[in-house]
């Protein structure tokens, strides 16, 4: 009987009388010796593993609950998303995610984030990245800082306090709102050494107004951002679905809810009740008073006004069109802040970042200084790198800040803080790039263009 076998071939059929046709046989062959580690190479034959193998392996460590260990669990906001809706009631956490309408306005500003290529260069050295910039007349350790965010304190107790803190601690502005439940006066006393910014729902009645800006002055804010998106309020429709109230109320439904988010109930319990803290001495209700807040009387004279009675910067907030960037500019705004308001505004409104190339081109044939300040759907570093290439001097964030706080008050928020840092200086380096400054559009694809 004659047997083919290919010259050469360890695994060829070796029992006598079986031929390479015969492949039944020939795999239970080879089966039969891989198992008896026959021809095989040392490292693929099977042991008894042996105790000084497993040792180095063995890392058995004391499960941690800490806040802190939980928090150091979270790698990108989204997680810090994740564990912010564990721990916080249905309505809050509604009212901080949400925006209005259908929500397309943010679900497409986070989407433009997504759908960019970023293009790098390679053989840089870029073994010492510099995410530090200069905004408004001064400096930041990173190219971000946080927005206003209005009731913060019903997100979670620590509040503004915990958001101002940490910006102070991470070299970066923060921004008050007048919604807040801090006022000017704890903000600046909680945060001495931080660079405080203060946002302005501008009213036409002047002398409520002035008051706000003589108290913004006097506690040392150098920056005032005047939100103009605002005419009327956005239809938040989760907030009307979740019977929101401010602050929440104890019905039924938020018993039910504090059974398993009892930590958030605590504190929001035993903690000062919610006010406006800076508008403490408004006579109204809180829902007259949000009401008030948004006047659709506003125009540019009452910029024009506010520009020659406000000494420091001045940045308008909400600049949707390439025209109104230009036109707020020439009234006098030394900055702009690209932004749809995080979407909770109108519904399908322009995205910044789409709008951010055309906006930088029109400044710089003005030859304008003014800043351009972007945000809206930013979740990591990456977007906020993206966004500074394409034309932003800075960017702000609301609820990837926001999320950290409701996961873990102070420490979540600067939690986020270091998620986004550590982000922005892996992008540089793996785009070759190690100075804010030298970033450029070519860094960036839009797809699709
Ligand atoms: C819960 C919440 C409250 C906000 N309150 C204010 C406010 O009082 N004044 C203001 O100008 N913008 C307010 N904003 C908008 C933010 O300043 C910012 O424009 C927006 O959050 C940016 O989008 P992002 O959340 O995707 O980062 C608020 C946003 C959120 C999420």
């Amino acid at each position: 009987m004659t047997q083919t076998v290919p010259p050469g071939n360890p695994e060829a059929p070796t029992t006598p009388g079986a031929t390479a046709a015969d492949s039944g046989a020939s795999a239970s062959g080879h089966e039969a010796e891989a198992a008896a580690g026959r021809g095989l190479p040392a490292a693929l034959k099977r042991r008894v593993p042996k105790y000084a193998d497993l040792a180095p392996l063995m890392q058995f460590k004391k499960p941690e609950f800490s806040r802190a260990a939980r928090l150091r669990r979270a790698s990108t906001i989204w997680d810090l998303r994740d564990m912010a809706k564990r721990r916080t009631p249905q309505a809050p956490f509604d009212y901080t995610d949400g925006a209005a309408e259908a929500e397309i306005s943010l679900r497409r500003a986070r989407q433009a984030f997504l759908d960019i290529e970023l293009r790098p260069g390679v053989l840089r050295d870029v073994s010492s990245i510099d995410l530090s910039t200069d905004i408004l007349g001064g400096p930041s350790r990173l190219p971000v800082g946080i927005a206003p965010t209005g009731f913060t304190r019903m997100m979670q107790s620590e509040g503004e306090y915990a958001g101002s803190q940490a910006a102070a601690a991470a070299g970066i502005p923060y921004t008050l709102s007048t919604m807040g439940t801090a006022s000017l006066e704890d903000v600046a006393a909680a945060a001495p050494t931080g660079r405080n910014w203060f946002q302005l729902y501008l009213w036409t009645d002047r002398d409520r107004s002035l008051e706000l800006i003589q108290r913004a002055a006097a506690a040392g804010n150098d920056t005032l951002m005047v939100t103009v998106d605002t005419a009327v309020a956005g239809a938040r429709l989760r907030d009307v679905r979740n019977g929101m109230t401010i602050p929440p109320a104890l019905t039924l439904k938020t018993v039910l809810d504090a059974s398993y988010r009892p930590a958030w109930w605590f504190n929001f319990l035993t903690h000062e009740p919610l006010t406006f803290a800076s508008l403490s001495r408004y006579a109204g209700t809180v829902a007259d008073l949000i009401n008030s807040m948004f006047d659709p009387t506003l125009t540019y004279a009452d910029l024009d006004w506010l520009r020659e009675t406000w000494k420091g910067k001045l940045v308008v907030k909400g600049i949707q069109t390439v025209d109104d960037a230009r036109k707020v500019v020439d009234h006098g705004a030394d900055g702009i802040v690209l932004s749809n308001h995080g979407g909770r505004q109108l519904d399908r409104a322009p995205i910044p970042f789409h709008l951010l190339p055309e906006v930088s081109a029109a400044l710089q044939a003005d030859r304008s200084e003014a800043a351009i300040i972007l945000d809206t759907g930013i979740m990591s570093g990456a977007d906020i790198i993206a966004a500074l290439a394409l034309g932003a001097d800075f960017t702000l964030i609301g609820r990837a800040y926001l999320y950290g706080l409701m996961a873990g008050g102070r420490a979540g928020v600067d939690r986020a803080l270091q998620i986004l840092e550590k982000d922005m200086e892996r992008t540089m380096a793996l785009l070759g790039v190690s100075r804010i400054a030298d970033l450029t559009p070519e860094h960036v694809r839009l797809l699709g263009t």
